[in-house]
């Protein structure tokens, strides 16, 4: 998987209705999470993202609906969809992403390795190409 890797978050069914999905820190999340942040409220159509991060590793999700995926990075380009709740994927740091809303209100979560910082956005195409480039010398 080029720019990502996916992972099962684990779901079970519960007593009456429904599902419920949990994770721990395990070998399967590479950090600590410091920051969960989701995204909600979105319209059918919307994209967001267009940017990369040059420290930050995250684990995306969605728990209720269905969004598109643009993963690049070092080994290549690739898309993804997310609609399954027990779906996770790793993005490492240096990864372009860009997210598309499939389904209105759809919620996409984020577990974090650090806190906000602005400095740690890669918000040029170019300049992360650049940043792709130079790390594979
Ligand atoms: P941003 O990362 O620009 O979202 P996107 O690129 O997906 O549109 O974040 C939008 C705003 O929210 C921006 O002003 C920064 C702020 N923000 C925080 O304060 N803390 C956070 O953890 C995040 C993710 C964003």
């Amino acid at each position: 998987v080029a720019g990502c890797r996916v992972i099962h978050i684990k779901t079970i069914p519960t007593v009456n209705a429904g599902e419920l999905s949990y994770f721990e820190a395990t070998h399967e999340i590479p950090f600590d999470i410091k920051r969960i942040y989701y995204i909600s409220k979105v319209p059918e159509g919307t994209r967001r993202g267009f940017h990369a991060h040059k420290e930050l590793k995250q684990v995306l999700f969605c728990p209720y609906g269905r969004i598109q995926l643009v993963l690049e990075n070092k080994n290549g380009r690739e898309e993804i969809e997310l609609s399954d709740p027990s779906i996770g994927v790793v993005i490492e740091e240096c990864t372009w992403r860009e997210m598309l809303w499939l389904q209105k209100d759809s919620v996409l979560c984020v577990a974090a390795s650090d806190f906000y910082k602005t400095e740690d956005y890669i918000r040029d195409y170019d300049e992360f190409n650049e940043i792709v480039r130079k790390s594979h010398d």
